[in-house]
């Protein structure tokens, strides 16, 4: 398959990118630096010069494409404009082709509320953070375009042994200071390993039917104070106590958007098992973080 990624240079990308060579798809990747280019080419992917705030100055140069996963995004306030924008050049590109290509965009863990005890499903009704809001409406527009056969992924939090999610907790243990959380020990985490998360978009370009969405979540919850401890552990300080944060103050550092580090979560990725044979390697993240480096 010919397939055309949008942030295939970032965290969740680089991993998908890696699973696309290897499965035998040919790649084509958006890059708006020199540096990205470089490292998409050393994956094996093409690179296509590019930004998504600007898709009139790219779109036309885009090779024959038979699908699209979308992983592009940034942090700025604007961010849900460009994305509209970003949508609106992308359908009108693609309408009309024949076959209409795949088009898998991502939306979040944090477009999904507070359930208490309760797992959530793809099933279960939005309640995005504020931030995240506009996500809702942009993968609702995917699923049900005429031009493309739309799937949206909710990723859990994404991480490794110690990045993605789980970077800030290796930085505070590796610098010897008190592993910072956000809420208290007890706020639950859905989870998902990168390579895992990677595998689950490439079945989903291979089989997932048009208009459905996928939670990809291989752990329903995990507690932070087991990730903090399990840092602290790691790095030499078996007792030491996580520092709590307030929501108000993560946000006040981070943005309003970090306050999703404060949601209490549980999310079910049993669809994705159940209809794409989905079947995530990494699920003891306490075991990899013990068996990090020092
Ligand atoms: N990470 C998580 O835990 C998590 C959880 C749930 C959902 N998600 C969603 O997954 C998606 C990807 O997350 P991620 O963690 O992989 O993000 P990331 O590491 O920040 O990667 C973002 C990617 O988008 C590209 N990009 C950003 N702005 C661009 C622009 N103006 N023009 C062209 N490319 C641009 C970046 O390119 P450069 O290489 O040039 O920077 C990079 O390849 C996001 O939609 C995020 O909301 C993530």
């Amino acid at each position: 398959m010919n397939v055309f990624v949008l942030g295939g240079t970032g965290f969740i990308g680089t991993a998908l990118a890696r699973v696309l060579i290897k499965r035998g798809h040919r790649l084509t990747g958006l890059v708006r630096s020199e540096a990205s280019a470089k490292k998409l080419r050393s994956i094996g992917g093409q690179p296509l010069v590019g930004d998504i705030a600007r898709p009139a100055s790219w779109i036309e140069q885009l090779p024959p494409i038979d699908a699209i996963v979308h992983l592009a995004f940034d942090l700025d306030a604007d961010m849900g404009t460009v994305d509209g924008r970003l949508l609106d050049a992308m359908l009108r590109r693609f309408a009309g082709q024949r076959p209409r290509p795949r088009f898998i965009t991502t939306g979040g863990c944090w477009l999904f509320g507070t359930g208490g005890n309760e797992v959530a499903t793809e099933a279960a009704p939005f309640s995005p953070l504020p931030a995240f809001a506009w996500m809702v409406p942009h993968a609702w527009r995917i699923l049900s375009s005429r031009a493309v056969k739309g799937v949206v992924i909710h990723p859990a939090m994404v991480y490794t042994a110690d990045g993605g999610v789980f970077s800030r907790f290796a930085a505070d243990a590796r610098a010897g200071a008190a592993i910072r959380i956000v809420g208290s020990e007890a706020v639950r985490w859905p989870l998902v390993h990168r390579d895992d998360l990677a595998e689950l978009y490439a079945l989903a370009l291979d089989m997932a039917p048009p208009g459905s969405s996928y939670i990809g979540a291989a752990i329903e919850a995990l507690e932070v104070g087991r990730i903090a401890r399990a840092f602290a552990r790691r790095f030499g300080r078996p007792n030491q106590t996580p520092q709590i944060v307030s929501a108000d103050q993560i946000a006040g550092e981070l943005g309003e958007w970090a306050r999703g580090y404060a949601r209490d979560q549980r999310l079910s990725g049993a669809k994705a098992r159940a209809e794409l044979g989905w079947r995530p390697a990494h699920l003891d993240p306490e075991g990899e973080i013990a068996a990090l480096p020092a």
